[in-house]
């Protein structure tokens, strides 16, 4: 492993996160004080495991456009857009005028509504994919994903990526990222479930295999066949999103394409992050490569609530003729429904993405100059609406070369380093920063400002 990216000073980054974190406590004496009220009811003071934060979660009040509030009163920019799902920014006219003028006639039915026909025949026409449902999170999208795939081929065995996440049902939550220690040889690599109360059958029944490596994927594949257990699919993100951001090597995405096809396993593109954010038709349209299946979410209902999967027409039989029950009480709800209605129309429409392109190019931009006038060992990596500063000097390609070169202790001064200067980051080492349309050409300049400045001190 390269020790280039240590040859930043590590003292002085423990020293300035050591003031940052300071600063930024003293910044958030409410939220202190209402996580010591909220731990006495709610576990670690928070409705989600991912939004602990140590000292103390910081408690927001208001997102408008491009801006946040804590309830301190601090002002951010946010770049976290509640983990890419607000691409819409906050409080969106468009979206608030659709949510509006439905909860006047009725938010919630658990029968069809017009407005999901016309929601689905849209993503019908940005994936090209003949038939759709709806769900309410990913989690739901990935799981029925591979119900169907299960039933469809008549096998239990699922093949992923080691390292991605794909929402916290027990058939993806293995080897998503955690202390594994060794995780194996590459093509034999082991299933370690995320956390307890994951039963041991279904770990056994989750197989990874390192993302870009078709190799890899292939001996995996071989051996399977020989086991008797051939996987029912290949559940996997296109571009690699809870890592920063790992894009497919070039042939990556048509190799796995050609390998599911061959072994007849079902390809499920997880475009709960990717999709809408990449392209009007997600990374399916970006790369030209069609999955059997696709899982979408997050933005999709601009912070309602709401998810769907596509397929093709053969694999959704298996729903239409009633063998899978693809069901929810709240699938396809009137609020959810026109939220997305509006979504599509209104906001992620060919200007929308135009926007989104530009701005976030612009920050990209903007951080590129600053890692080369600062000789930085880091890059960026920029996707649609997304983009990441990955503090490395090696390209990291996979969950293994993630592990080995990312400098995480950078990743958590940064974050610091940004929030006390009006930036809401994506936090932790492995998120990636979203631009929303009402982010603003002088709101990416900021960023690289504030970036600008941690460079500055970092190198001095
Ligand atoms: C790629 C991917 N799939 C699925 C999920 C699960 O989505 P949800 O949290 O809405 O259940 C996530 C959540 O971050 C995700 O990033």
């Amino acid at each position: 492993m390269s020790a280039d990216h240590r040859t930043l000073d590590r003292r002085r980054i423990a020293d300035m996160t050591a003031r940052e974190l300071e600063a930024f406590n003293a910044k958030t004496p409410r939220s202190a004080a209402l996580y010591a009220r909220a731990r006495e009811t709610l576990a670690c003071g928070i409705g989600s495991s991912y939004q602990w934060r140590d000292p103390w979660p910081i408690y927001l009040k208001e997102g408008k456009g491009s801006h946040l509030w804590d309830i301190d009163g601090n002002e951010y920019l946010d770049y976290l857009n509640g983990f890419g799902s607000m691409v819409q920014g906050h409080a969106h006219p468009a979206i608030v005028k659709a949510v509006q003028e439905q909860v006047l006639h009725g938010q919630q039915f658990s029968e069809p509504v017009e407005d999901g026909v016309i929601v689905a025949e849209e993503l019908k026409r940005r994936w090209q994919l003949p038939k759709w449902r709806f769900t309410n999170t990913g989690s739901e999208s990935t799981m029925d994903a591979i119900r169907i795939a299960r039933a469809v081929t008549g096998r239990d065995t699922v093949m992923k990526v080691f390292g991605s996440y794909h929402g916290h049902h027990d058939y993806v939550m293995v080897s998503v990222p955690g202390n594994y220690g060794d995780f194996g040889p590459r093509d034999e690599y082991g299933s370690f479930p995320y956390g307890k109360g994951i039963p041991d059958a279904v770990v056994r029944m989750t197989v990874a295999v390192p993302f870009n490596d078709l190799d890899a994927m292939e001996r995996r594949l071989q051996k399977m066949v020989a086991e008797d257990r051939v996987p029912a699919c290949m559940i996997m993100e296109p571009a690699m999103m809870n890592i920063g951001i790992v894009l497919p090597e070039p042939g990556y995405l048509e190799g796995v394409r050609e390998l599911t096809t061959r072994y007849g396993v079902l390809l499920i593109f997880d475009e709960v992050k990717t999709g809408l954010t990449v392209a009007p038709g997600g990374g399916t349209e970006y790369w030209g490569v069609k999955p059997d299946l696709v899982a979408l979410a997050k933005c999709l209902g601009g912070g309602v609530p709401c998810g769907a999967i596509g397929g093709r027409e053969e694999v959704f039989a298996e729903v239409e003729n009633f063998n899978v029950w693809q069901v929810g009480t709240f699938n396809g709800n009137p609020l959810a429904m026109a939220a997305a209605k509006a979504t599509l129309f209104e906001v992620l429409t060919p200007a929308g993405y135009e926007h989104l392109a530009a701005v976030r190019q612009r920050l990209a931009d903007g951080c590129e100059k600053v890692i080369a006038d600062h000789d930085l060992p880091a890059y960026t990596v920029t996707l649609g609406a997304k983009g990441c500063v990955t503090f490395s000097t090696e390209r990291v390609v996979d969950y293994q070369s993630y592990c080995d070169y990312q400098d995480a202790e950078m990743m958590e001064l940064a974050w610091l380093y940004m929030a006390n200067r009006g930036i809401y980051a994506a936090p932790g080492r492995d998120q990636e920063f979203t631009i929303s349309v009402q982010h603003s050409s002088e709101d990416a300049d900021k960023y690289a400002a504030a970036f600008a400045e941690l460079a500055e001190e970092l190198t001095a």
